[in-house]
This record gives structure tokens, sequence and C-alpha cells, in this order.
């Protein structure tokens, strides 16, 4: 797939925010470009820390039309798939390492469904990227994660363009179209080789939000378009 045809979305994470002014935040990283906002709910049981929820939620979606990609890093998401959609999420993503009955991770993928919201399915930098094949046509996105989930400004594993690239493979041979995102310590630096191997979705926190010119640091996450060539 040529990415550059193909609008390569950046999800700025709503994590490294300045939380003392959420509202500014937002709108700085609208006016630069941000393509979707990214929400990192952490539980402190499936992750070794706490983030924010639901009135967190609730409070972003007053201002900002922004689509709200909600990264669920939570033990028993099923509990909480409702009070999310009623908080303005639009898309919930969960994790595959939540359940080990593969007919427990279909059921919240139809919960998630039923209550009209799109689903991501995310693989930890430990689990393959196979154990999303049997879920994924069911799946409006998969994420691969590129740091262990529970804390911004991680660095990025360098392992995780090979796993996209083996997951972009797949779905083409089984003709799916199901956009791949990364998560963790995406930067400029290292943006190209994600979506080289073929993911279209980049959440990137720090490297947003930590950039002095925030429309600089989208623009340079985007797959560029190479120099003109010379006559
Ligand atoms: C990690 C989160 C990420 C992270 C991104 O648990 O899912 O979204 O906060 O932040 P950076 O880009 O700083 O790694
Ligand atoms: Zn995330």
């Amino acid at each position: 797939m040529n990415m550059l045809d193909n609008k390569v979305q950046i999800a700025p994470s709503l994590l490294s925010a300045d939380f003392s002014r959420l509202k500014d935040e937002i709108q700085r990283i609208e006016d630069a470009g941000a393509d979707l906002l990214h929400l990192d709910v952490m539980d402190g049981h499936f992750v070794p820390n706490l983030s924010f929820g639901l009135p967190v939620v609730e409070a972003v979606r007053r201002v900002t039309d922004l689509k709200l990609d909600t990264h669920l890093m939570l033990a028993d998401p099923g509990k909480y798939l409702e009070p999310f959609k009623q908080a303005g999420s639009d898309s919930l993503t969960i994790h595959f390492e939540v359940r080990d009955k593969e007919a427990e991770i279909s059921a919240l993928i139809e919960q998630i469904h039923a209550l009209g919201l799109e689903c991501g399915l995310a693989v930890n930098p430990e689990t393959p990227v196979g154990a999303l094949f049997p879920f994924a046509e069911h799946c409006d996105l998969l994420l691969v994660m590129s740091v262990v989930p529970g804390f911004g400004g991680q660095s990025f594993i360098p392992e995780t363009p090979k796993k996209v690239r083996q997951l972009s493979q797949w779905l083409d041979e089984n003709d799916l179209d199901v956009p791949i995102q990364v998560d963790g310590g995406v930067t400029p630096d290292n943006a190209a080789t994600c979506t080289d191997a073929g993911a279209s979705s980049l959440v990137a926190g720090s490297a947003v939000f930590g950039a002095p010119d925030a429309a600089d640091a989208i623009r340079r996450l985007r797959p560029q378009a190479p120099p003109p060539a010379h006559p």
C-alpha cells in the first residue's frame, strides 16, 4: 500500500498533555492537524498505572469534535463499554491479553459493535500478531503496541515494524483491509519504519504534546514525499 496516497492518521495521546489546561491542549493539537484523539485509560490492574476515566472522557467530548480513539488498558473492559459510549467515545480498543478464550474476546468485540462503536484489538509487545488473526475480520482497527503499555514517554521497541509487516502481509493475503495502528514511543525518527511496514494510524504522546511546534511534529510523523527529481 502506498501510504502517501492513503493518508496516515496521527492520533496524539492525551496522556502527554498538560492536564491543568486540557481544553487548550486539545485545541492546540486540533489546530496542529491531529486526525484523532487517543485516550489512554489505565486501571492499575492490567497495567501498573492509573490514568483517567469516564469523567475526563466526558469533559473531553464536550470540547472537541475529534474522533475519540479510546484505548482501554483494563483487566475487565466488558464492565465499562456502555459507560464509555455514554461518555462520548467513538471507538474502543481492548487488549487480546485480557481473556484467554477466543469466544470471550469475540463476545467483547460484538458488544462494542452492538453499541454502535468501532472496535480495536491490541496486542502487547510480547504477544505475536498471529493472536489477532482469528478476530481481524471483525475489527475496525488492529493495534500493535510498540512499548509495554502503562506509561507514556518510553522508547520504541525496534522489533515492532517486523510485526506490523507480518500482520499487514497476512491481511493482504486474506483480502482484509483493516487499519493497523502503532502505539508507544513513536517519533518522527521511527514513524516511517511503521508506515513503510503497513501501519496507517500512529499514536504519539510525547512526540506531539512535548514538541515546541505540534503542527511541525505531526507533519514530520506523516510519510514524507520524496524530494523532486532533478532534470
Ligand atoms: C502506553 C500508551 C501510549 C503512550 C503513548 O501505555 O498506550 O498511548 O502513552 O505515549 P508516547 O508516545 O509518549 O509513548
Ligand atoms: Zn495508547
